[in-house]
């Protein structure tokens, strides 16, 4: 798809992070965008830039995890613009961070909920609909580079995310017959409010097994204020969406990337390959050292915060992460790969 102008765009985490970037740049490029949120004070601050800027954009308060309330808003679409979208962006989402082993049925049930149940009642709701108005259109979903690995850290966002990388891929063979293109970007770190996250826990759900309280949250926004900027991210999404390109990977070489993903999983495979595999982590260990080492690094404070820890209670859990007081260089030299694209 090229042509953005006068499409109907409705976006899910519309009013922040990479959702409120993809607004305005899609905006810019002539659609008419829906942001749909859960949070109404994120709807209200980024309703307040676009009256400013005067771009006709409409906001939705909206759980997508409530399917009722999916079909309701996909009606209000269809009753102010007369059709339903012709572009859909799944990009809301949520994350938690703690042992694998301590998660709690709560914690996959929001964070998977979220992540790919809120991805797959965008699809139920829209592609009939899309489909039948015959006019074609886009799907992009926000996925994350934490959908190609497993990480013993955020075991319910990953596995979701896999699970979106894996569906995005049947629906872009599926709706390809009907002029429906479909891309899903998969950011690694984004400068966004997704620190918050736990501020939209429904309460029913609110049972983790993870250490989460505001210093955990107040380490992860610092964390967050080292990604990418959303609007570059968005650009970056509208260029992939104009080659339709199902994978949209913001790294300098994505190939590469994927090259070495590859090679991980068929490494597991055999003994030989999972010594070499060993080998490999040692070194990505130390790169990754690296590149977020250092006292003033996106992990500055990890440790203090007790983030990526167990609930305190949980005391079979084995401290093998030992988050010290230096914080950024011992987080660093056990759990490398939690941090890596998420
Ligand atoms: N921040 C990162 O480093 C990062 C990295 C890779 C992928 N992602 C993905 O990017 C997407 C956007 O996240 P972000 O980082 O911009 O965070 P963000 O918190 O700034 O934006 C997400 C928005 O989604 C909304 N939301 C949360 N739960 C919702 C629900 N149930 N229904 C409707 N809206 C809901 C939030 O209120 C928020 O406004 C997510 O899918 C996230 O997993 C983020």
């Amino acid at each position: 798809m090229k042509d953005f102008a006068g499409k109907v765009l409705f976006i899910t985490g519309g009013a922040s992070g990479a959702g409120f970037g993809q607004a305005k740049v899609f905006s810019e490029a002539g659609c008419k965008v829906v942001i749909a949120d859960i949070r109404r004070d994120h709807l209200d601050e980024a309703m307040a830039y676009f009256k400013e800027k005067k771009e006709e954009v409409h906001a939705i308060q909206l759980d997508i995890t409530d399917r009722k309330a999916y079909t309701a808003a996909a009606d209000e679409v269809e009753k102010i613009y007369g059709s339903p979208p012709q572009m859909l962006f799944n990009t809301a989402g949520v994350n938690a961070f703690g042992p694998a082993e301590a998660s709690t049925f709560e914690d996959y049930d929001w964070v998977v909920g979220v992540c790919f149940g809120g991805v797959v009642n965008g699809m139920v709701t829209f592609v009939p609909r899309m489909i039948q108005a015959g006019k074609g259109g886009y799907i992009a979903t926000t996925s994350s580079m934490g959908g190609f690995m497993g990480t013993s850290g955020c075991a319910p966002y990953s596995a979701a995310k896999a699970a979106v990388n894996n569906l995005m891929e049947s629906y872009h063979q599926a709706l390809k017959p009907y002029g429906i293109g479909v891309s899903c970007l998969c950011p690694g770190g984004i400068k966004s409010n997704i620190a918050e996250s736990s501020y939209t826990r429904p309460d029913h759900l609110e049972k983790t097994g993870y250490n989460t309280n505001e210093k955990t949250i107040e380490f992860m926004r610092h964390h967050y204020s080292f990604g990418i900027d959303p609007v570059e991210l968005a650009r970056i999404l509208k260029k992939g969406i104009e080659n339709e390109q199902l994978f949209v990977i913001p790294v300098p070489d994505p190939e590469e990337m994927l090259r070495n993903n590859f090679e991980r999983i068929i490494n597991y495979a055999t003994p030989e390959g999972m010594k070499r595999q060993e080998e490999l982590m040692k070194k990505h260990r130390e790169e990754m050292r690296q590149r977020m080492g250092g006292d003033d690094g996106p992990m500055k404070g990890a440790g203090e915060a007790g983030w990526g820890k167990a609930r305190e209670d949980l005391t079979w859990v084995k401290d093998n992460r030992p988050f010290g007081k230096s914080g950024a260089r011992e987080t660093l030299n056990n759990r490398t790969e939690e941090n890596n694209g998420i």
